[in-house]
């Protein structure tokens, strides 16, 4: 493998795949990529995609395979916790919050289980594939409760009778629905994140990895964002620009023939609904208009 090229660990197939793609494509990296193959060579960028099972992506960058990877918050965490546990160092570090990938772990019951908080948990068997997050939970609750680890299928185990609950991923919630299962508490919140070796590159990949950096804060800034048009009455501009979400300094321009109207141009930093366009109607507004944003660098 070419030292000189970044190594950037995905998930091979599963919920991340499609929007990491997708992030990247929209980073202006173009990949080529066989059916079926473990690597992707970036070819405008000197980035190379590998495809791995999302809980060994941690492990590729603490082991200096990849330079960098796309993974949930779940799987990181989990892993956190299994290092500290055998006393190993943390080799990895996260370097954004990514605006997908958004599920949780939770406790789920089988329907028709009672539940009352963190207390019903005493003495029962949960069945996850997360036991380094349940166990720091319990310990947390200062709950004794047995942990019973699997490598996957989690969701049928109360069903086989290995379990009375389980501690999984929940996404749609459809699994636990299909599996006559409650979700009654979350254990912890995730997304996606982006994660890299805390070793230093060499300058080439280093500028790669903050020119990357910069494009991704621009993808997640512009899903966003929105450029609004409008007209207004002078007199109105003090409340319509209160009225504009998320913009700091819109731009103010004459209307040619309206001394008392000027046009507004501005960034909106969130999205913009129906109910905005109404209020700024209502404040004097109008020939509004809403476009999406394509690119943005600060
Ligand atoms: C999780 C979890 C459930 C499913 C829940 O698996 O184990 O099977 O997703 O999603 P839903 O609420 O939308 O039905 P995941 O996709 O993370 O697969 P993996 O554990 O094999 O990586
Ligand atoms: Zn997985």
């Amino acid at each position: 493998m070419d030292e000189l090229r970044l190594k950037l660990a995905i998930q091979k197939s599963g919920r991340l795949t499609d929007p990491s793609l997708d992030l990247l494509a929209r980073c202006g990296l173009k990949i080529s990529r066989g059916k079926d193959q473990l690597m992707a060579y970036g070819e405008n960028m000197p980035l190379d995609v590998l495809f791995v099972r999302d809980d060994d992506i941690p492990d590729l960058v603490q082991e200096d395979v990849c330079d960098l990877g796309l993974v949930g918050l779940n799987v990181l965490e989990e892993k956190r916790l299994e290092l500290a546990a055998r006393g190993h160092p943390v080799r990895f570090q996260q370097v954004r919050k990514l605006d997908f990938g958004r599920c949780r772990l939770s406790l789920a019951v089988p329907q028709g289980t009672s539940f009352s908080g963190a207390e019903s948990l005493r003495g029962r068997r949960i069945a996850t594939t997360y036991p380094f997050l349940l166990e720091n939970y319990l310990r947390e609750r200062d709950i004794e409760a047995e942990i019973v680890t699997l490598s996957g299928a989690v969701e049928i185990a109360p069903r086989l009778g290995r379990a009375d609950l389980i501690c999984d991923l929940v996404s749609t919630g459809s699994t636990l629905q299909a599996n006559h299962l409650r979700e009654v508490e979350t254990v912890l919140e995730s997304h996606a994140v982006l994660i890299r070796t805390p070793l230093a590159l060499a300058p080439l990949k280093d500028e790669w990895v903050e020119r990357l950096l910069m494009r991704i804060d621009g993808v997640q800034q512009v899903r966003e964002s929105k450029y609004i048009m409008l007209h207004a009455p002078r007199d109105a501009l003090p409340q319509i620009r209160k009225l504009l979400p998320g913009s700091e300094s819109p731009t103010i321009i004459p209307l040619e023939g309206f001394p008392d109207k000027v046009a507004v141009h501005a960034v909106c930093r969130e999205n913009v609904f129906w109910e905005t366009l109404e209020s700024l109607k209502k404040a004097g507004a109008s020939a509004l208009l809403v476009l999406p944003v394509e690119k943005m660098l600060a």
